[in-house]
């Protein structure tokens, strides 16, 4: 009888268990897919892009200019839209054929970045993005980074 009963609150255990996992997995698992991996997030767009350590020590010589920024507006429709979107999201006419997909300039994990590292990667490029250095100059890169900084608010 006692081994019935211990059986018994073993068996439930179990369930709990499973029941717990089943129920947490898919919305944790999208949390940390999403956080962890944010190159499979589609929100996102685009691959786990990291600028060298080296590009956060470049200062931008325009912050705060919003002169730039406002010129930073006008490349931005002019090279990017296409691609990024009118709101930076990614989702510009040109993006359905591209893989991987423009990145949304809004999203955390690009506000999180240093101006140094945003102008990095503007000036390198990575396919299908091509490099900018030799079609923009610095100051047009840098007013760029004010603009990306922008949008969203
Ligand atoms: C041909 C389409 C295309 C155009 C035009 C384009 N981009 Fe991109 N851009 C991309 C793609 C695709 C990525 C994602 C690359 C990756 O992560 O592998 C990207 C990534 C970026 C990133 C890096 C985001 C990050 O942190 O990973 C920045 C910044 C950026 N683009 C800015 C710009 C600016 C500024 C312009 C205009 C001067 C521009 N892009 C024009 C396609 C484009």
């Amino acid at each position: 009888m006692k081994n019935i009963k211990t059986q018994n609150k073993m068996m439930s255990g179990i369930l709990f268990c499973t029941l717990i996992t089943m129920l947490t997995f898919p919305i944790g698992g999208k949390l940390i897919i999403n956080n962890y991996f944010p190159q499979d997030n589609p929100q996102i767009g685009g691959t786990n892009w990291v600028a060298p350590e080296s590009a956060d020590k470049l200062k931008n010589p325009l912050k705060g200019n919003a002169k730039a920024t406002k010129e930073g507006k006008s490349l931005y429709t002019t090279y990017c839209v296409s691609c990024h979107g009118n709101k930076g999201e990614g989702n510009g006419v040109a993006s359905a054929s591209l893989t991987p997909k423009p990145k949304n300039l809004t999203a955390k994990q690009v506000k999180d970045q240093t101006d140094g590292a945003i102008y990095w990667k503007i000036t390198t490029g990575k396919p299908p993005m091509i490099s900018w250095q030799s079609t923009l100059s610095d100051k047009q890169r840098w007013s760029l980074v004010n603009y990306i900084r922008a949008l969203g608010k």
